[in-house]
């Protein structure tokens, strides 16, 4: 026997994953139980068929992967064979034409490399208190006592915080409180019908258009104005927040600032289109999947009520008699890292990864043709039980020393994995935690209403509302100590 046949003989051939009976209707295929419930469809799917398997989706080939070797492989497959540009089509009338998805792989990490400037940890370092600021001041026009919609407070919070870090004040000030709206409306227009065209006559994509040729307008001003007035601190991030001071020379430069100064290979400065298209590309990536989180990480947390004692405890810890809250100070709140940690794993913002097979893909015995949609599902893949302990049960302390168990790189993957993994994950990371930290010490919270549901009818689905939590304010004390005095 020669060496290649006793190689084939021992390697037996991929074979494809089998298709999910059901879904008869020609084209439309099992496209109305994935839009109804997408994360239960694939969990479904694959109970039935015992691992990966195949449906069909207006068209569209459709293979599901799962577990952490899959993972590996998908995120680490070479663009040629799976290609997130062609799967996240989808995507160009946000970003626009020739930029992030829809530009050549090397061009989008080129593209994604001038970001990255806003993004390092020096400047993550100087948006804490920019973070702080932001919250500080939301919820100085709080009453003693109320009620407040977690969702939609998230959502308000990191409309400000992420415009103020990444596009800088005068942004903000031009769209002002017509940004959640415009945020919300872009958003909007990522659904299924987008897998056939983006340009079929929707309300939702005309909204979509609308929003995106309104904030591409602020922005292309914006930019004028900064070309214009052309000083030296143009690009901080700074603002006067009431009764918390400013000092400017500590500002970090914003996204808008790092793009203007980049330049393409050829020495040329970026065109605006693609300037723009990427500080929208961003505020879509970044926006509400951390508003996201950060409404799930409460609800989650405030359903658990010791744990909140719990970290009140490492709030007086981290920060002492109201220490400033700066990195070193969020890096020892490990247990309120967790439980963000928690909620990406019980309810990852995006429900669903894709990538579509240029080439014939194979992995494991698995072959995935050429032209298929490849999936993976962080909500699907962070309840497998070989993987988690307890999958379903909210544990936060299973990342603690000892336990670990999102310590393999392609176990919890709520940011991706392998070469187009999040580039925002410690800014989002650092958003969430200090949203948190101001909401615990400055007020007692308890939700008004549960169980807390998932709502699908999004592709980032947050609690279904209303999603209101009872809080009332606390002195400017210790934390803790607050607590057990107000429980007295
Ligand atoms: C909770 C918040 C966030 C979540 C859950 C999240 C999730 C993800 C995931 C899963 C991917 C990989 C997509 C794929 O492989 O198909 C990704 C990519 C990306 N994210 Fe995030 N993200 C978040 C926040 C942010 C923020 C705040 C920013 C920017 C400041 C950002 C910028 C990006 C960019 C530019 C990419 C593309 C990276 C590449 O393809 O090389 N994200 N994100």
């Amino acid at each position: 026997m020669t060496l290649d046949a006793a190689a084939r003989e021992e390697t037996p051939t991929p074979r494809q994953a089998p298709r999910l009976p059901g879904g008869r209707v020609p084209w439309v295929g099992h496209a109305a139980a994935f839009g109804r419930d997408p994360v239960a469809f694939l969990r479904r799917g694959r109970g039935r068929m015992g691992g990966d398997f195949a449906f069909t989706l207006m068209g569209q080939r459709v293979v599901f992967l799962c577990g952490r070797a899959a993972h590996e492989a998908v995120f680490r497959a070479d663009e040629t064979v799976l290609s997130p540009r062609e799967a996240y089509r989808f995507m160009t009338p946000v970003f626009g034409p020739g930029v992030g998805y829809d530009a050549e792989p090397e061009e989008m990490s080129r593209q994604i490399g001038h970001l990255l400037p806003a993004l390092t940890s020096r400047s993550l370092a100087g948006h804490v208190r920019l973070m702080e600021e932001e919250a500080e001041g939301y919820v100085a026009g709080w009453a003693e006592r109320g009620e407040a919609d977690l969702v939609e407070v998230m959502n308000d919070l990191t409309v400000a915080i992420t415009t103020r870090c990444l596009f800088g004040a005068e942004f903000s000030g031009r769209l002002g409180p017509d940004l959640p709206r415009l945020y919300r409306d872009l958003e909007s227009g990522i659904r299924l019908a987008g897998l056939v065209s983006t340009r079929l006559p929707l309300p939702s994509f005309r909204r979509r258009d609308r929003a995106r040729a309104t904030i591409g307008g602020a922005l292309a001003r914006a930019i004028e104005e900064r070309r214009r007035i052309g000083r030296a601190d143009a690009g901080r991030t700074g603002r006067t927040a009431p009764g918390l001071g400013r000092c400017a020379d500590a500002e970090p430069r914003d996204v808008l600032a790092a793009l203007m100064a980049a330049r393409t290979p050829g020495g040329a400065p970026l065109p605006d289109e693609t300037i723009i298209g990427l500080l929208i590309g961003m505020i879509f990536a970044g926006q509400h999947t951390s508003a996201v989180l950060a409404a799930w990480t409460g609800v989650l947390l405030l359903d658990d009520q010791a744990r909140v004692t719990e970290l009140l405890r490492e709030q007086d810890e981290a920060l002492g008699e109201e220490g400033p809250l700066d990195v070193p100070a969020l890096r020892r709140m490990e247990r309120l890292e967790w439980c963000v940690r928690e909620a990406e794993r019980l309810h990852p913002p995006l429900v669903i990864l894709m990538r579509k097979a240029l080439r014939d893909f194979a992995y494991g015995g698995r072959l995935v043709p050429a032209g298929a949609l490849v999936m993976v599902s962080p909500a699907v893949s962070h309840r497998l039980p070989e993987v988690f302990r307890d999958p379903e049960t909210y544990d936060p302390c299973r990342y603690g020393p000892g336990r670990e168990e999102h310590a393999h790189p392609y176990a919890l993957i709520g940011f991706g994995g392998g070469r187009h993994r999040c580039v925002g994950t410690a800014f989002a990371y650092q958003q969430v935690k200090v949203v948190w930290s101001v909401l615990l010490r400055r007020f007692d919270l308890e939700l008004a209403e549960g169980p807390h549901l998932p709502d699908y009818s999004t592709l980032v689905p947050g609690p279904r509302s209303p999603c209101r939590v009872r809080y009332r304010r606390r002195g400017l004390r210790r934390a803790a100590a607050g607590l057990s005095e107000a429980r007295r």
